[in-house]
């Protein structure tokens, strides 16, 4: 009815309106002239809404439909550990990794560090002199690398690894430095050692390898999906010298592949502009993790209708105004066999685009054009659910739920003052409907309660606020719970991501309360991430522990213009902290 009265004021304004046949329907195009003399041509269908929808998605498909990412093949690096010694090794680059302790020299300007002294004695003593000569002391960051006759290794170079106490982040810094210098030299083959390795216990000789594994595999990988050529990856070959060798080693160097493929994509699906990455292409990914992994992984995924008899009217208000329809995504994780300990949930936020809906995103700084990385959270949980399914850890049940869909404007969204009711009843005054992330995890916390979980973590580029407290490359933490806080920091340690628990005030929920509704959804700008954190409270079962992190800064690299991937080593980890 309404769009039947559309129809008619549109046909009957507007000028030269010409009528396309078609067996079963007639459809009117209507063709305009702008002032600026650019045509615009829009089609609208008299008969009923669906069918206008339909057609406003047909021809946006035609159009925006025909970027396609190109499917590029990766060739896989191979890795392995050997116990060699480093002038023995032949190939393109032998890389070592030293710290500014390694590089002191005695009083005749000589290396002390035996490995360095051995290589510098083969070279004639030209290692000491270059790296005086282009004051390389060993900092983090530096890195120096020389083509040389006289040793198996075409090249060789020094990586700096700063001061003498390592983390996981610095080793896997040497693995993007020498993925940076492999590409540099177009090798294909390198070596990686570090100039003293003889003092690590085998545990820390285990981390270390594979965080140069995946260091090098991320350093390597660009996203070239978009553009219209691109140069392959040269590299095949990593050799890791003298962190151990054997099963163990073997089985760690496997998990840093699994995780690090996990991570590329997650990077991908952040990537991904929201023209092809629609709720229902993150839909298809996600079924694509369970037919790939159907072993351990089965995929539900609901449609509007389902969500509505499910009564998500939170979620579905932030999905009213989009013509790409809201898909809610859940994947569950069951191990190959044995008793399960532990029943998890992750929870990520899956707007694929967010323009602010009425509350549109204006003004400089609004990022409006970084939207599409408003998915996030949820790329964070589908890559821990495609690492999972490869690594199948024992003991461990784990749901992986996204309320995906998109934040746009039309006449059927929702408008700012509007009251929607959430799955567990509560209602909620819209008093910005930019604050929307929020409103599609209250429905899906309240579905993640209903799995029957012990706990749970959600990811969400949530907030702003988050990203002016904590910067670019670190998020926000926010739980009631310390043991739960204890074990994502602890798998923070091994990941080396960086996260800083952030404060639960329960006084500033004071700026939530509505008059006429449960609550606002946004509180004042003071706290801003704090408050939003004390919303999603609101829909998480006392007895169930709860996380939620904030990476609206670490999701995305300002300096590469390309997404990070942030969440799923430590989410991995932490699925693994709980498996047994
Ligand atoms: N998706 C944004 C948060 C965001 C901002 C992510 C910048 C990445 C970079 C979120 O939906 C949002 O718009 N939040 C508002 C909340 C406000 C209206 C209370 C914000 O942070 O401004
Ligand atoms: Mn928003
Ligand atoms: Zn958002």
């Amino acid at each position: 009815m309404v769009a039947t009265v559309v129809a008619s004021l549109a046909t009957s304004l507007l000028a030269s309106s010409v009528s396309h046949s078609s067996p079963s329907t007639t459809l009117f195009f209507t063709k305009l002239r702008s002032s600026s003399g650019l045509r615009f041509s829009f089609a609208v269908a008299p008969l009923c809404s669906r069918r206008a929808k339909f057609m406003a998605h047909t021809i946006a498909r035609a159009t925006l439909g025909l970027t396609q990412p190109a499917n590029i093949e990766h060739p896989r690096i191979s890795f392995a550990a050997k116990e060699i010694d480093v002038a023995e090794w032949k190939g393109d680059i032998l890389a070592v990794g030293v710290t500014e302790k390694d590089m002191t020299k005695d009083e005749n300007s000589k290396f002390q560090n035996s490995i360095l002294k051995k290589l510098d004695g083969l070279l004639g003593g030209l290692l000491a002199e270059v790296s005086s000569e282009e004051d390389f002391t060993g900092k983090a960051g530096q890195s120096t690398v020389l083509r040389l006759p006289g040793l198996g290794s075409k090249r060789v170079g020094l990586i700096g690894l700063g001061q003498s106490v390592l983390s996981p982040a610095a080793f896997r810094g040497l693995g993007e430095a020498v993925a940076a210098a492999a590409k540099t030299a177009q090798a294909s083959s390198v070596a990686v050692a570090l100039a003293s390795s003889e003092g690590l216990s085998n545990e820390s000789k285990l981390s270390t390898a594979s965080a140069i594994a995946s260091g090098t595999v991320l350093g390597v990988y660009e996203d070239n999906r978009y553009k219209s050529e691109s140069k392959k990856p040269q590299l095949k070959s990593v050799d890791i010298l003298g962190l151990g060798t054997g099963p163990d080693l073997e089985k760690k160097l496997k998990y840093a592949e699994d995780v690090s493929s996990a991570i590329i994509f997650g990077r991908e699906l952040v990537n991904s502009p929201a023209n092809v990455l629609t709720p229902a292409a993150l839909a298809a990914e996600a079924s694509k993790i369970a037919s790939s992994y159907s072993d351990v992984i089965s995929a539900t995924i609901l449609s509007a209708e389902q969500c509505k008899e499910l009564k998500m009217g939170s979620y579905l208000g932030v999905a009213a105004a989009s013509a790409n329809p809201p898909h809610f995504i859940h994947l569950c994780y069951k191990p190959p066999s044995g008793p399960i300990k532990a029943k998890l949930a992750l929870v990520g936020k899956g707007l694929t685009f967010d323009s602010g809906g009425y509350n549109i995103k204006t003004g400089v700084g609004c990022l409006i054009e970084l939207m599409k990385t408003d998915m996030g959270g949820s790329a964070a949980v589908l890559g821990a659910a495609k690492a999972l399914g490869q690594i199948k850890p024992p003991g461990v049940e784990v749901h992986f739920i996204v309320a995906s869909c998109e934040n746009m404007i039309s006449g059927t969204g929702m408008r700012p003052g509007d009251i929607i009711t959430a799955s567990n009843g509560k209602t909620i005054e819209v008093n910005n409907t930019d604050a929307e992330g929020r409103l599609t995890l209250a429905d899906a916390l309240v579905y993640a309660c209903n799995q029957g979980v012990e706990k749970i973590v959600d990811l969400a580029t949530l907030t702003g606020a988050c990203v002016v407290a904590l910067g670019p490359s670190i998020a926000g933490v926010f739980t009631p719970s310390d043991n739960l806080a204890k074990e994502v920091f602890e798998a923070s340690e091994v990941s080396g991501e960086k996260f800083w628990r952030m404060p639960l005030e329960e006084s500033y929920w004071e700026s939530m309360k509505s008059g006429v509704a449960d609550m606002v959804n946004t509180g004042g700008r003071q706290g801003g991430a704090i408050t939003a954190a004390l919303f999603l409270k609101q829909f998480v079962d006392e007895k169930v522990q709860w996380m939620h992190i904030d990476l609206a800064g670490p999701v995305w690299n300002d300096k590469k213009r390309v997404a990070t991937g942030f969440g799923i080593s430590t989410l991995v980890e932490w699925v693994l902290k709980n498996s047994s």
